[in-house]
């Protein structure tokens, strides 16, 4: 049983990339809202040291459009394709859970709670997966912020709602100077931190998301190498999703999975699936491991 290697939603465009979305076990799109958006204005991405800042705003053709002209193009890919659904109410999102339901084409929903570059809806969580699981029998997987005081909380509270699985980690709230004239670099001032410094609290979010909750866990935050998804799988996810490290390397997922293999077997796993949960064996906790469930794609 292999690992599942995703795409984290906005990090690659599988259309422009054919070759790239052919080479993951599944291909998850870049968040789609009700009504099409153009974003925020420029300049939305910029590099730091420890990682990346970008500030997008959810920009997406919404999701008429997406369901006419993208689905079908996106299907060809022969991928499983798994719809980044966001919005700014309960009824956006079940508005558009609604209208991807019926297509066949879409293997997977998974529902942006968490972007840091938007206003926050105002209903809770528990809220919006349960308007979201009110309009689909599609798995539904909820991506969570590791930026709130108790995300076990979040997690128990979308596993209550219905949802099948959880995306773990989004991005968090960063921002950078321009070292000259000491102004933001990004025209909104903050935007959200991805790369290498959110592995800690992706390690942190998903090694607390499984002790609370028996969902699947796709794990994402930093992952550059095998080593880093070995470690994600390590404290409980059994999916792991590339993001910023696309950017600068269209050929992660093919070195990471291989990465990832060479990196169980020097641990002594069989196979990379068996090292899920290891961290939490490791401290002498079995009780405490759930069986491991599967993400499917
Ligand atoms: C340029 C960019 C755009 C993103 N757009 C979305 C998005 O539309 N929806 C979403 O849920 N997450 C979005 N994310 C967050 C990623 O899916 C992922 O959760 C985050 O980048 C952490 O993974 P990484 O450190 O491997 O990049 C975006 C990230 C980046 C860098």
């Amino acid at each position: 049983m292999s690992v599942p290697i995703l795409n984290a939603s906005g990090c690659l465009d599988a259309l422009a990339a054919p070759a790239v979305a052919r080479s993951l076990d599944g291909f998850v799109t870049k968040t789609v809202t009700p009504l099409p958006r153009d974003g925020n204005p420029p300049v939305r991405i910029a590099e730091t040291d420890v990682g990346m800042l970008n500030s997008i705003g959810l920009q997406n053709p919404g999701i008429e459009a997406f369901v006419t002209d993208h689905l079908p193009q996106l299907a060809q890919l022969a991928v499983p394709i798994w719809v980044s659904v966001g919005g700014f109410t309960a009824a956006d999102y079940a508005e558009t859970c609604a209208a991807l339901d019926p297509r066949p084409e879409v293997a997977a929903l998974e529902l942006n709670v968490s972007c840091p570059n938007v206003e926050e809806a105002p209903e809770s969580i528990a809220e919006l997966v349960a308007a979201a699981r009110a309009e689909t029998s599609k798995p539904l997987y909820a991506k969570l912020s590791p930026a709130v005081p108790d995300i076990a909380e979040l997690a128990r509270a979308a596993e209550t709602s219905g949802a099948d699985g959880l995306s773990l980690v989004n991005t968090i709230r960063g921002l950078a100077l321009d070292e000259r004239t000491l102004a933001p670099r990004l025209a909104r001032g903050a935007g959200g931190l991805s790369g290498p410094a959110l592995k800690p609290l992706a390690l942190a979010a998903i090694f607390a998301c499984r002790l609370a909750t028996d969902l699947p866990i796709v794990g994402m935050g930093g992952v550059q190498t095998g080593n880093d998804a070995l470690e994600l799988l390590a404290v409980g996810a059994c999916a792991v999703s590339l993001g910023t490290v696309l950017f600068a390397d269209p050929e992660a997922p093919a070195r990471v999975r291989r990465e990832l293999g060479d990196a169980a077997a020097a641990h002594g796993f069989a196979s990379a699936a068996d090292a899920v949960g290891a961290a939490h064996t490791a401290r002498g906790e079995p009780a405490l491991v759930r069986d491991q469930p599967k993400v499917s794609v």
